[in-house]
Parts: structure tokens; C-alpha cells; sequence
């Protein structure tokens, strides 16, 4: 700890929690290289999560744009497992900015205009989050990763004091379909013995819930939007499916059939198109950057397809580290994921809907999303783990399957069971739901905040 971190901490414990307005918190960020002037705080730091304090996570943490402490709290995690919640999440879907050559733009539709949000470098390893323990990147796992973020939790309240009776809710994507659940389960279990965080709703987007479901909702996904052939089709469901696949990759028993028939499945679908999202043009510098073909770039309009690209150079200056409290441990350079987190890859197996269904009767509201472009975890796995949840639980529909709205247009579709537990889809977006439908997103972020179902009318 810093001499500045330890003299906040001392008057914060002899003057209260109105202390961190008289002397600037240690994890304020001044500014940001290239920032636009805001009128919000934000701050970014680690917090240390085991008692030999070797292990240490990133956050970056974005206050409301009005009357924080009014406003719920949000933690949003990435998935991979081993990808970057600042890099992606915070800098190219829902925070507050996003890195354009040298300096960062604003994003309209920043999440943190209606919620403070914390996003977590997670686990060790992952992003700006490190441990200097020698062996530790071997075998993390979910239940390791569990633990610790909500250790992170636990002592990030300890830094900012004043948002300790906001209502939370635990976000994220993609593999965060195991993060998001299995922290929000220890969370409620903490909080049977005292009460102490004020848990109030879980989202994921196109998230991993259910291993053979999701995975095996891909083949019907890339052969209804022409991705592969009809014979390809066949032997991709009959012959070889995708989670047997994946089943014995991770496992090096990959049989020759297997092999045969993902790469007739990676042919025909090509890399050129990006599977998160199968509509939207490929940065073509980061598909082509090991083979240094400069190719034409078409000119997309709206949507910045190589940002994560940027993100990859702004986060690596020098000055953009300093500002934001950052370091690089024993990596040469900051990844979008890690290069050296060695992460238990059989956990991808293990269901998380069954927790989802824990969650659901402890009364905690639950949102599933889809951005529909998604071919990664399609909406179709998901909306059928949801449906079989609410059916196993006895929830009846209180929302009937119907179209929402974001301004005039339809912004997708949604269902919901019991009050507690909606599905929704989002029309045009990708994987990264976010980034490619910041407008759609942003309406049913809020809808999900206020507890209310999604706009039925325009
Ligand atoms: C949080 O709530 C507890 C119990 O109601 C109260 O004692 C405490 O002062 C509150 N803390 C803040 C920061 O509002
Ligand atoms: C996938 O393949 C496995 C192993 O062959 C099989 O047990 C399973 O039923 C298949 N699933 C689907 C959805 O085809
Ligand atoms: C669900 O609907 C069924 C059939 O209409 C009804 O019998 C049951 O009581 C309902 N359950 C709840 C929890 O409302």
C-alpha cells in the first residue's frame, strides 16, 4: 500500500465515509490520456484478494453521470474464460468510452448513465490482474474464480464505503454465464449468515449456461444463415456434434472423424466471417495480421469492427498505465486475453442453469439476453435452457412471447416467467450485444434496472 493509500485509509476509519470528499480517493483517475472532459468520477485500481498478498485484481470502476450514490451499482465481468472486462466490456461495449487512434471518444450510450459501474479484471492472470505467486496460473477454475471475486467484492466495499447499501447487480457475458451465477450464489450464502451485500438481479448476454444445449445450437445456427451446406449440416449433427468436439479437444483425444468434420465446418464458414456476429465485417488488420496482407477496408459506418484493435494499443501506452493505476506483472504486454492464465477448461462443462434456478427461488430477478447475430452461443440454446428453467420451476408466463421496442423499431423479442425470470433477444446485435446495438442494449439495461418489461410500443 502506498503511503497516500494508507493516510485515506486512516482518516477514512477517524472521519467516515464523507472523508473520501475532502481528499481525492488514491484511485481517483485524474484523466485519461486523450480523454474528453466529464462530469462524472472514475477510478481504477487493485484490490488484493488472498492473505499473502500475492493475488491482485484489476478494476475500473465508472461513477453515474447523475447522482451516483442514488443509483444502483453494477459489476460487469467478460468471459473467455481469460478475457479483459476493461478492455472489452468497459472500452468497446458499455462504458463510458472507446479509444480511437490517440484519444478516447465518448459512447452515448454508456451504461453509467444510469448505473455506477464496476468492471472486473478477472481472474488472476487476466488483463491488468496478476498474482506474483509462481505456480498460480495453473488450474484456476471456476470455483477458485468464485471465491475470489467475491473477496474482491468484499474488500472493494472496504474502499468505497458509500456504495456499500447500494443495490447490486452482477452482470456479464459469454463465459460470465459461469461467473455471473456461481459469485451470485456465494454472495446469497454470505448473506444468510449477514446480511451484507444488497444483491438485486443478475443479466447475461449470449452467456454458457448449459454446455451441450449451447454448443450444440450452433450447427442449426450456421446452417439456417448459409454458413455450411446441408451435407455439412448433417454430418455436424449426426456424425460429430460441436460439444463433442470441444469435449475432446480439451480432453487431446480429438478422434479423426471429429477432426474431419470441424474442418469441413471451418472451411465452409470461413474466418472471414466473424462468428460473433455473423453479419458484421471482420477487422480486417487483426484477421490478416499474421500474414501482413494489407487488404481494402470497406467503410463501415456506425460500428468501429477493428476497436479491439485500438483497445490493444491505447491500453498498452506507457501513460494510459500511469493514469490509471495500472501494471504490467510479469507479462511484456497487455492482452484483450490472456496469454498466460492456464484455466481449467473441463469447467466448461460444468451447468450453471441449475444455479440460475437456485438463484430464482431465492426471489433474485434473473435476465438472459441474446444478441440475435451470435453464432458463439446462439440465442436459440439459450432461449430453450430458459424456457425448460421456467417449466421445472413452475413459472408460468407473465409475458407472452412478443416484439419490444427501441424508439420506433423492433429492438428484439422477450418473454418472461413468474416475474423473475426474462428472456430477451436483441435484434441485430452481436455476441458483444453492446458494441454492435449500444441504443438496444441501453433500453433493455434500463428496463432491467427499473425491473420493468421491455417496452411493448412505441
Ligand atoms: C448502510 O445501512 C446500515 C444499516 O441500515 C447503516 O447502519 C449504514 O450507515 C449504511 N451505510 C451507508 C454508507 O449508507
Ligand atoms: C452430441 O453427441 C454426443 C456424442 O456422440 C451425443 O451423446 C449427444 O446426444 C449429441 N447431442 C446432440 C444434440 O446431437
Ligand atoms: C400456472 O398456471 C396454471 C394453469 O393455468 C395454474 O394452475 C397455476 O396455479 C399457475 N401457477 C402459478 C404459480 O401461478
Amino acid at each position: 500500500m502506498t503511503m497516500a493509500a494508507a493516510l485515506f485509509l486512516v482518516l477514512s476509519c477517524l472521519m467516515g465515509v464523507k472523508s473520501s470528499y475532502l481528499l481525492p480517493h488514491p484511485d481517483k483517475i485524474t484523466q485519461l490520456p486523450g480523454q474528453p472532459p466529464v462530469e462524472f468520477q472514475h477510478f481504477s485500481g487493485y484490490v488484493t484478494v488472498d492473505e499473502k498478498k500475492e493475488k491482485a485484481l484489476f478494476y475500473y470502476f465508472v461513477e453515474a453521470e447523475i447522482d451516483p450514490l442514488s443509483k444502483p451499482l453494477v459489476l460487469w465481468l467478460n468471459g473467455g474464460p481469460g478475457c479483459s472486462s476493461i478492455g472489452v466490456g468497459a472500452f468497446s461495449e458499455n462504458g463510458p468510452f472507446r479509444p480511437n487512434g490517440q484519444v478516447l471518444l465518448r459512447n452515448e450510450y454508456s451504461w453509467n448513465r444510469e448505473a455506477n459501474m464496476l468492471y472486473l479484471d478477472t481472474p488472476i492472470g487476466v488483463g491488468f490482474s496478476y498474482s506474483t505467486g509462481a505456480s498460480s496460473y495453473v488450474t484456476v477454475n471456476d470455483e477458485m474464480t468464485a471465491k475470489d471475486n467475491l473477496v474482491f467484492l468484499q474488500r472493494w466495499f472496504l474502499k468505497f464505503p458509500q456504495y456499500r447499501n447500494s443495490s447490486l447487480f452482477i452482470t456479464g457475458e459469454s463465459y460470465a454465464g459461469h461467473y455471473v451465477p456461481q459469485l451470485a450464489k456465494l454472495v446469497i450464502e454470505l448473506n444468510k449468515k449477514r446480511k451484507m451485500i444488497n444483491l438485486k438481479g443478475i443479466a447475461l448476454g449470449n452467456p454458457l449456461l448449459e454446455f451441450t444445449t449451447d454448443y450444440n445450437s450452433r450447427a442449426e445456427y450456421f446452417w439456417s444463415h448459409g454458413l455450411i451446406s446441408d451435407s455439412t449440416y448433417n454430418l455436424f449433427t449426426s456424425v460429430c456434434n460441436y460439444s463433442r468436439y470441444v469435449r475432446e479437444y480439451y480432453r487431446d483425444s480429438l478422434s479423426v472423424l471429429c477432426s474431419r468434420v470441424m474442418s469441413l465446418v471451418n472451411r465452409e464458414s470461413s474466418r472471414f466471417v466473424n462468428k460473433y456476429d455473423v453479419t458484421l465485417d471482420v477487422c480486417i488488420p487483426s484477421v490478416l495480421s499474421q500474414s501482413k496482407i494489407i487488404a481494402p477496408q470497406r467503410n463501415s459506418e456506425r460500428i468501429d469492427v477493428c476497436v479491439e484493435d485500438e483497445t490493444v494499443s491505447y491500453l498498452n501506452r506507457r501513460d494510459v498505465q500511469k493514469a490509471l493505476h495500472a501494471r504490467l506483472v510479469g507479462v511484456r504486454r497487455w492482452d484483450v486475453c490472456s496469454n498466460i492464465l492456464d484455466y481449467d477448461m473441463l469447467d466448461l462443462e460444468i451447468p450453471t442453469i441449475s444455479i440460475i434456478g437456485s438463484l430464482i427461488k431465492e426471489g433474485i430477478p434473473v435476465l438472459i439476453y441474446s444478441g440475435d447475430q451470435d453464432s458463439v452461443i446462439p440465442l436459440t440454446g439459450s432461449r430453450t435452457l430458459v424456457h425448460r428453467l421456467a417449466k421445472q420451476l413452475g413459472l408460468n408466463t407473465t409475458v407472452p412471447y412478443r416484439v419490444w421496442f427501441e424508439g420506433q423499431q423492433v429492438g428484439g423479442w422477450t418473454q418472461v416467467y413468474g416475474n423473475l425470470l426474462s428472456f430477451a433477444t436483441i435484434r441485430g446485435a452481436s455476441h458483444e450485444a453492446p458494441f454492435s446495438q449500444p441504443e438496444r442494449s441501453f433500453v433493455l439495461f434500463k428496463s432491467f434496472l427499473d425491473g420493468r418489461p421491455l417496452p411493448q410500443e412505441f
